[in-house]
């Protein structure tokens, strides 16, 4: 293939960005989305202060925008967030326990209900595990409304929309040996023996200095896969530059190409100069929208290179 969908098709899998709704105007950004990735997901235009911003009240255009945009360009949607420590709007901050519970679910179940058939995957739940070695879940409003919150938002995320893939999605759970890998590990074993329903595992693998891309990554890759769930690189940025921030994209992945359900794999972002990090190069494509070092290591391991 001679595009990054193109190439990761020929292995039935998705390459794909992450889209700001503001920036689909931009024609340099929007020729180069439309050109090279077959799924989308909507960077921030999905999350519970976009489409929630007073209890009760949904506002869909911005994330409309999106799916619009990709359903006219012929690409797949991941949708992202469903349920979230961050971005909530300030009603849903200001909330806890039983009414919390119940806000949470009715946002899960409207907006999963508004994008029914619109999405390939769910990331239902979003970055549930604290950072550090204790493998403890993240303390949050959502938390303390009891440890099943998880597994509530999953049921009414599938009664909503049957037909959407459900993800757990984390950073920080790309390195086997650490402890929030293994109790994300422990989660999705937990959910399979029950029957709680999960389809995928996200890792975000935002890889830098503090938290670099491990030599075990295939081996976590494999290991959720082998609970019986897909696994999705959902959020991949790898800071540095030149050729050596080209070989970590081609080992990212000829990693996930060795793992049968690793099905694809999603950038945070088009350009260097659209990356949530303010400062350095971590993607594809520099700030004139120029194909990189990482772009040509990328395109040439999804062609089998
Ligand atoms: O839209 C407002 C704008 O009106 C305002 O003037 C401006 C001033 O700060 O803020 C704008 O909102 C910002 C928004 O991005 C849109 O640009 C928010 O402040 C800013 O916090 C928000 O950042 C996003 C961040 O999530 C928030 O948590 C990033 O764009 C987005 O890339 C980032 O994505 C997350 C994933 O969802 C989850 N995993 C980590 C990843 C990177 O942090």
């Amino acid at each position: 293939g001679s595009t990054l969908g193109d190439a990761a098709a020929e292995s039935g899998r998705y390459f794909g960005t992450a889209i700001a709704g503001y920036k689909l105007s931009d024609s340099v950004y929007e020729t180069i989305a439309n050109r090279e990735f077959s799924m989308i997901t909507a960077e921030n235009e999905m999350k519970i202060d976009a489409t929630e911003p007073q209890q009760g009240q949904f506002s869909f255009s911005a994330g409309d925008q999106i799916a619009d945009w990709a359903a006219q360009n012929g690409k797949q949607v991941r949708g992202h967030t469903l349920a979230w420590h961050s971005q909530q709007p300030s009603w849903m901050q200001n909330m806890e326990g039983s009414a919390l519970r119940q806000a949470m679910l009715d946002h899960v179940t409207q907006v999963a209900t508004h994008y029914r058939g619109q999405i390939y995957a769910w990331d239902v739940v979003n970055e549930a595990f604290a950072d550090g070695g204790t493998g403890a879940r993240r303390d949050s409003n959502l938390q303390r409304t009891g440890d099943d919150w998880i597994e509530a938002a999953f049921r009414a995320a599938r009664a909503a929309d049957p037909g959407a893939k459900l993800c757990y999605n984390d950073y920080n759970i790309d390195n086997w040996s650490w402890a929030k890998t293994q109790a994300a590990y422990d989660m999705v074993a937990d959910f399979k023996a029950r029957g709680v329903p999960i389809d995928c595992v996200g890792l975000q693998s935002h890889f830098n200095s503090g938290s670099p891309y491990p030599a075990n990554y295939r081996t976590t890759l494999e290991s959720f896969a082998a609970l019986g769930v897909d696994v999705q690189i959902t959020e991949l940025d790898i800071e540095g530059s030149g050729q050596q921030q080209a070989d970590t994209y081609r080992q990212v992945v000829e990693d996930c190409l060795a793992v049968s359900r690793c099905n694809g794999i999603t950038v945070w972002g088009v350009r260097d100069s659209d990356s949530w990090r303010s400062s350095g190069t971590p993607l594809l494509f520099d700030g004139n929208g120029n194909k990189k070092e990482a772009y040509y290591a990328t395109l040439d391991a999804l062609n089998g290179g």
